[in-house]
């Protein structure tokens, strides 16, 4: 069976406009202060290009890579291919985690649970997208682009087996005979 993508869920000026407003109140929120951004990769460094271009305060940026899925199908088990380059100097910092998309929410649980064991000053979760229809963790969101239904999306960083993460708007995955 091969797979192709559909048409936009989400179109390019949409995304760019809430990425927009997203910035905006992250930037007041944290007004004289400075913020660690932790992208998770690769799915949110679209995302996350975009989003650290609309914020005012002083931005480090940082890096986590985290796997648990094969294919369409989350495994349940995360595992980090790589860790923040400030892990060990987050103590008394504002962090927030951006993500592409909590889907089960075991990927953000964990990463919340590794990240507040460094006892940073603020945590707070950033995603452009909520699948709130398939969570296994419950996990607090602090900012959410769009809540989206039980689809599997491809684009504007996301993938399925690594195709598609180029493409510059929000499309549903299809299956074609
Ligand atoms: P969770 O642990 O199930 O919440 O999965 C989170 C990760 O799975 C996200 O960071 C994505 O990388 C990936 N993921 C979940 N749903 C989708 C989807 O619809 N398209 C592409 N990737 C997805
Ligand atoms: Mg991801």
């Amino acid at each position: 069976m091969e797979r192709k993508f559909g048409k936009a869920l989400i179109d390019s000026n949409t995304l760019q406009e809430r990425v927009r407003q997203l910035g905006r109140q992250i930037s007041e929120d944290y007004a004289g202060k400075g913020i660690i951004m932790i992208a998770v990769l690769k799915g949110a460094a679209l995302f996350y290009a975009d989003l650290i271009r609309q914020i005012k305060v002083p931005v480090t940026l940082d890096f986590v890579q985290a796997k648990s899925y094969a294919g369409r199908t989350s495994t349940g088990e995360v595992r980090l291919l790589s860790e923040p380059e400030y892990i060990d100097r987050l103590a008394g910092r504002h962090v927030i985690v951006v993500e592409d998309i909590v889907d089960t929410g075991v990927t953000m649980q964990y990463l919340r649970k590794t990240l507040l064991d460094k006892r940073p000053a603020s945590l707070k979760v950033c995603t452009l997208l909520d699948k709130p229809g398939h969570r296994r963790s419950k996990v607090k969101l602090d900012y959410v682009g769009f809540s989206i239904p039980n689809v599997f999306v491809v684009g504007y960083g996301m993938d399925h087996n690594e195709q598609f993460r180029n493409l510059p708007y929000l499309a549903v995955l299809e299956d074609v005979e």
